[in-house]
């Protein structure tokens, strides 16, 4: 059904990522990765949760697929757990594991969902993380050989198959502030693992075009606009600094540029890891480019005292902003440099408190969903190539350092009994995929329920 003001083929879906809802982490011959270590050591996730069980999903992936089948949604974006195909990074592979995502694909087709796979959500096989990680260009290599193993058994079935999610993420917070894993604070490693994650994409891309010809082939990256915290000369640099690092240093080389220069010399890196024609592997031809977009951040010298950011910002409770106009503009500068290559939101989404009284109740939610979805229809009347949303996500789940303790789900899970139940932003979705109109549709418990 087309949806007011978005194309006739817009994939209206939700989002998820292995480690944060599979479990199962020691079942079927599944390797531990980088987040089972980080998670078990003390002190590195709220309140020492895990991704043990999470959601369970990996016994319960029929339920979450009738759900997302009640809903009405188009696609469905998920990742596949590398340590599940191999369980040491390479070598043997782990036929279970590939068994597993490949009743998870039939089932989506079975019920009409287009499945859309992301190879790398973070969860990095421990082994190879032991031997260097991402610093290193081995892992790089050791992608491209799982990639192809995926590509070989799952390509035909795909709407779409991403490399990386977030490079940004796993390169920054995995190994400079080490808030992820495997929670390294090298600086220097850093910027080796930003360039190895992005060779890893190019090589790749190349091992799935050779596997599974006919698949779209794509990667996923977070973008936040950055803005100066005043017009002292000292924010705008630090402001343009922001946004070299975390919007731009994977999109230039990506679409066929080079790391933003000032920026990388500011950094003191000296590109010691780019080989010759590295820049033209990780320039390889893509057929779309999936974006995520949740917030902005306002940027301060650290030359200058110290200033909080402007108090009457409305957060979520990540402490978030909610700033949906942030949403066209990511979209418009995106499309800047990849012009007509199809995008996709590949997350977009926002955490609140429970509501005591109804958990399934999240005004908010809707409220912040409807305002980017508007933002985003403004982007496609400025021309943007959009032809899909997912919000993130499905379930609520393992957030990452936060632990249960922050929920993104269009379904509440009750983690200790595994029940679902969707919520009025589920309610709000299924409307959209049926051709509501996001400034109108209204989501209140007489008509959603
Ligand atoms: C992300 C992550 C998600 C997070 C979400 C909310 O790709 O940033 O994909 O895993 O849960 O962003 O923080």
């Amino acid at each position: 059904m087309t949806t007011p003001g978005f194309p006739a083929d817009f994939t209206w879906g939700a989002s998820t990522s292995s480690y944060q809802i599979e479990g199962a982490t020691a079942e079927d011959g599944r390797g531990e990765s980088i987040w089972d270590r980080f998670a078990h050591t003390p002190g590195r996730v709220r309140g020492g949760d895990t991704g043990d069980i999470a959601c369970d999903h990996y016994h319960r992936y029929r339920d979450d697929v009738a759900i997302m089948a009640e809903l009405g949604l188009d696609g469905y974006r998920f990742s596949i757990a590398w340590p599940r195909i191999l369980p040491a990074g390479t070598g043997a592979v782990n036929e279970a594991g590939l068994d597993f995502y490949e009743r998870l694909v039939d089932a989506l087709l079975e019920r009409g969902i287009e499945p859309h796979a992301t190879l790398y959500h973070w969860d990095l096989p421990q082994a190879l993380e032991d031997a260097g990680g991402w610093p290193l260009r081995a892992t790089a290599e050791a992608f491209a050989g799982y990639a192809d193993i995926v590509a070989r058994r799952l390509g035909d079935r795909l709407a779409t198959l991403a490399t990386l999610n977030e490079p940004w993420c796993s390169a920054y917070l995995g190994y400079e502030s080490g808030e992820h894993a495997p929670g390294r604070t090298e600086p220097a490693a850093a910027l080796a693992a930003s360039h190895h994650l992005l060779v890893a994409h190019g090589l790749g891309v190349a091992a799935i075009r050779a596997a599974a010809p006919r698949t779209r082939v794509g990667i996923v990256l977070n973008f936040q606009p950055h803005a100066p915290l005043s017009d002292h000369p000292l924010d705008l640099e630090a402001a343009v600094l922001g946004h070299d690092r975390f919007n731009r240093w994977y999109l230039e080389p990506l679409t066929g540029g080079d790391y933003p220069a000032d920026t990388a010399r500011r950094l003191g890196w000296r590109r010691d890891e780019v080989l010759p024609g590295d820049m033209a592997t990780i320039a390889a031809p893509l057929d779309f480019m999936g974006v995520n977009y949740y917030t902005r951040s306002f940027e301060r010298s650290p030359l200058l005292p110290p200033l909080a950011p402007p108090a009457d910002r409305e957060l979520t409770a990540m402490g978030w902003e909610v700033y949906p106009e942030g949403l066209t503009g990511v979209l418009e500068f995106v499309a800047s440099r990849t012009g007509d290559l199809p995008l996709y939101v590949d997350e977009n989404g926002a955490s609140y408190d429970l509501d005591p009284a109804d958990p399934t109740r999240d005004p908010d939610r809707v409220e912040y969903l409807r305002r980017h979805l508007v933002a985003a229809r403004t982007a496609i009347d400025h021309g943007v190539p959009l032809r899909g949303y997912f919000v993130w996500s499905l379930l609520d789940n393992f957030e990452w350092a936060q632990g249960y303790a922050r929920r993104f789900g269009i379904v509440h899970v009750d983690f200790a009994t595994q029940e679902r139940r969707i919520r009025d932003s589920g309610r709000f979705m299924a409307a959209m995929a049926r051709g509501g109109e996001p400034a109108e549709v209204a989501v209140t418990a007489e008509v959603a329920r």
